[in-house]
This record gives C-alpha cells, structure tokens and sequence, in this order.
C-alpha cells in the first residue's frame, strides 16, 4: 500500500531566525545577516505559490525583539521601510495580497504610513497572501482578542470568540510552522494558532533559506498523520 500524502499545507507560518549567527560565522556585522535574510524572504514569497501555499505568515519582528540594541533596531526598521517599498512596487505583478499581524505602537510613523498603503492597495489581490508578523507577540495577540471582547460587554468567551478576534481572523490556522537555526522553541508565536500545527525544525540559517528547502519541508509535513485527538 502506497504510504499516505497529505495536501500541500494551504498556510505556513515562519519563525525566521539565525541572521545573527549567519552573520557572525562570516565575521560581518549581523546587520549583513539581516540584509541577506530579507533575500531569503523574496525567494520564499517567489516559491510558496509554485508548492501550491495560500498564505505564508512570516515572523519578521517580535514584541520582545525591542529588547536589542538600538542599533540593531534601526538596521531591522531600515529594512522593512525598503521591503515595504519594494512589494509596494512588487505586489500587483506578483497577485500579492500583503496583511501585518501586531500592535501599532510603537512602530515608527512612516513604516505605519507604508504598511496602511500596501495592505489597501493589495487587498483585492488573489494570490499568496503574505502575512507580515511585524511587532508580533501571541501573548499580545490572545490579551487584545479578550479586551475586545470585554470591550463588547461579554461576560463569557468562547473559542470561536477569540479566534474571530485575532488579529487577521480570516487567516486559516497554520497547517506547517518552520523555525530554521536548530532552535526549537516558539518565541510568542501563534500560541492559539499552533494549537494543532505541525512543526519542522531544521538547522539551516534563515539568509540560506531558499526554494528547496521549503521543498524539504513542505514533503515532510505531506508525510505526517494528523490526528487532532482522533485516532
Ligand atoms: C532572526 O535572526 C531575525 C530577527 C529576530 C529579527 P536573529 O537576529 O534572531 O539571528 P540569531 O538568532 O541571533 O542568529
Ligand atoms: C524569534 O526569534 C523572532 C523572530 C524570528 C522575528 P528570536 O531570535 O527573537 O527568538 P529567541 O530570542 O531566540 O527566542
Ligand atoms: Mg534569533
């Protein structure tokens, strides 16, 4: 009997970590981890269509990354402003339709300015769409869910409740989440989402991320047995 092929994951979520140590093992700066890491991104946006993603969430910032250095924090900002230009030229060639999941505050006012004209401008796209974990925390994400409920006047919650007020509750659950860099934990991410998600681990640093090892991954998901408490 020929062993058992799942679908294509429809929505994978990326913990993209590792720039640092690329970086450090070629004696650069991390800031040159991060520019080539920001390649990785446009490889992996080109690639999910053609393996059949719908939606790719990718992890670019944390809540708890404010805790760098600040100069740190400016070279990650400078980047996003120029990916943000980028897919702002990009998107309507490539169908993409751009969502960001985080809290405004305290993202600078211009990168604010940005990310509000590509989600408007790209909402009608068809294609992949790129969900941008940007000043992102699960913690934060479940607190703002209940605080709008509560807001609302509920006095009891339901898991339907706080799953439609996510921050992008039209968003599937993750079916595949990859962290690369030999890491194996979550970091705040989509704790409520992750609830029934695979994990794929490698070693690989997020800058040589490419093509086929979201290939690797993707074969590996489509040979697990999901059973969500069944047999
Ligand atoms: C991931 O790479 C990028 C961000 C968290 C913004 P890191 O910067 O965490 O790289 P390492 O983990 O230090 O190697
Ligand atoms: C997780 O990576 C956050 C992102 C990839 C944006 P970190 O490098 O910040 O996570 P920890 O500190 O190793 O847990
Ligand atoms: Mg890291």
């Amino acid at each position: 009997m020929s062993e058992k092929i799942n679908l294509p994951p429809k929505h994978i979520a990326i913990i993209m970590d590792g720039n640092g140590r690329w970086a450090t093992a070629r004696n650069l700066p991390r800031s040159a981890g991060h520019k080539e890491g920001a390649k990785a991104v446009r490889r992996v946006i080109e690639a999910a269509p053609e393996l059949g993603i719908d939606f790719i969430t990718l992890y670019a910032f944390s809540t708890e990354n404010w805790s760098r250095p600040k100069e740190e924090i400016d070279t990650l900002m400078d980047l996003l402003e120029k990916t943000l230009d980028e897919y702002q030229k990009s998107a309507t060639k490539q169908n993409l339709r751009i969502w960001v999941s985080g809290e405004r505050e305290p993202l600078p006012y211009n990168i604010l300015q940005k990310i509000d004209k590509l989600v408007q401008s790209t909402a009608s796209h068809t294609g992949l769409t790129v969900n941008l974990a940007l000043n992102y925390g699960a913690r934060q994400e479940i607190i703002h869910a209940v605080n709008q409920l509560l807001a609302q006047g509920k006095k009891q919650i339901s898991a339907q409740d706080i799953a439609t007020h996510l921050y992008q509750p039209q968003l599937p659950e993750p079916e595949l989440i990859i962290r690369t860099s030999a890491e194996q934990r979550l970091s705040n991410f989509l704790l409520w989402q992750a609830a029934y998600s695979e994990f794929y681990f490698t070693s690989v640093l997020w800058p040589d991320f490419d093509k086929e090892e979201l290939k690797k991954a993707v074969l590996d998901y489509q040979h697990r047995q999901r059973r969500f408490g069944g047999v």
